[in-house]
């Protein structure tokens, strides 16, 4: 009978033992928990030893139980207190690996700037909306009828030859002038009228003031009692705000075959302000745009009666306005894409 309990208290001591051994240089919590499974789990040496109680005597049961308990309960001991130390110690590795020094400098981003044209572009627009204006797209690819013979400039009329178009076929070209966007607007909208139209327009044109491919901007007003003093109170308005608080415009006899009477639009010379210099080549003005009244024929080709309604119209160019804003010389510059001309518009 002794025999057993002696044999069994001999194997507790080796479990202990053994169980002391194998995490006595455990590091990491991972290790430690595998341990503590290999020992205290399911299935574990533990609770196999556990199966050992049913050869014990009936009256040596009770020491031997409480032996194994004991057992037990320190090695959930051992466990729980290992196991808080080694998470202390991970945790402290841990900070310091992911430490972060805030006073590193932040990785910075390149970030781009906007193109001098998409500055104008927006300012223009954001000049006319507040004067109740609303922005219509029309198409790059045009018919004929929209970009000349709408625009009372019929086949063979002389004014087409004002402008170098591209042609794609003998109806189809590539629209020369955003005007093209009023005859749209006038077919399918009846006055009161106010659009702004932006856009890309192509002539066969090319040196330091001028680019086969350009912007221009478009605005086309129609309503009962239009006349050119809405034109030019308007114009007025615009060259303040786009060009500065003092400057003036003035308005000379043009020609353009869908408008009349016809103006090319200067304003006052805003670098030495109207005394002449290099930049308005001594006149004291500069040229900036042209523009209207719409011409009767226009209207009426559009559906729009001239005896009720009138209306004007202007065009700029985009580029020219940038050039002159921000004091660009030549025109290249706005298309070649170098980043050292662009990133002094960042702003
Ligand atoms: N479309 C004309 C041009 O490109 C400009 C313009 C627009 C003139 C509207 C009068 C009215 O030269």
């Amino acid at each position: 009978m002794n025999d057993v309990k002696q044999v069994i208290e001999e194997k507790i001591t080796q479990l202990k033992k053994k169980i002391a051994e194998s995490i006595e240089k455990v590091q990491s919590s991972d290790t430690l928990y595998q341990i503590k499974m290999k020992f205290l789990g399911r299935g574990g040496e533990l609770s196999e030893f556990m199966k050992v109680m049913k050869d014990v005597p009936k009256e040596d049961k009770p020491t031997i139980g409480a032996v194994i308990n004991a057992l037990k309960t320190w090695a959930e001991n051992e466990f729980s207190n290992l196991e808080s130390t080694i998470k202390q110690l991970e945790l402290k590795a841990q900070y310091k690996t992911e430490a972060i020094d805030v006073t590193m400098p932040g990785l910075t981003k390149p970030t781009g700037a906007y193109h001098p044209n998409t500055l104008v572009r927006r300012e223009l627009i954001s000049i006319f909306a507040g004067m109740g204006f609303t922005v219509f797209e029309g198409p790059e690819i045009e018919n004929d009828y929209y970009n000349f013979t709408a625009l009372n400039t019929p086949k063979d009329h002389p004014a087409r030859d004002m402008q170098d178009t591209f042609y794609i076929t003998e109806d189809l070209l590539l629209r020369t002038q955003t005007s093209a966007g009023q005859i749209r607007v006038m077919e399918k909208a009846q006055p009161p009228i106010k659009i702004l139209s932006p856009g890309k327009v192509y002539r066969s044109d090319d040196d330091a003031t001028h680019s086969p491919m350009f912007s221009q901007m478009e605005g086309l007003v129609v309503d009962k009692g239009i006349t050119l003093c809405d034109l030019k109170g308007m114009l007025d308005e615009f060259a303040r705000k786009i060009f500065g608080n003092g400057v003036k415009t003035r308005l000379r006899p043009s020609y353009f075959p869908f408008t009349e009477p016809s103006v090319e639009v200067d304003v006052s010379c805003f670098e030495c302000g109207g005394k002449g210099c290099r930049l308005c080549k001594g006149t004291g003005w500069i040229e900036v745009l042209g523009a209207g009244m719409v011409n009767r024929h226009v209207l009426e080709g559009c559906g729009v009666d001239p005896d009720v309604y009138s209306g004007f119209a202007f065009g700029m160019g985009i580029e020219r306005i940038a050039m002159l804003k921000y004091g660009i010389n030549n025109m290249k510059l706005l298309f070649e894409g170098d980043t050292r001309f662009l990133k002094q518009f960042k702003g």
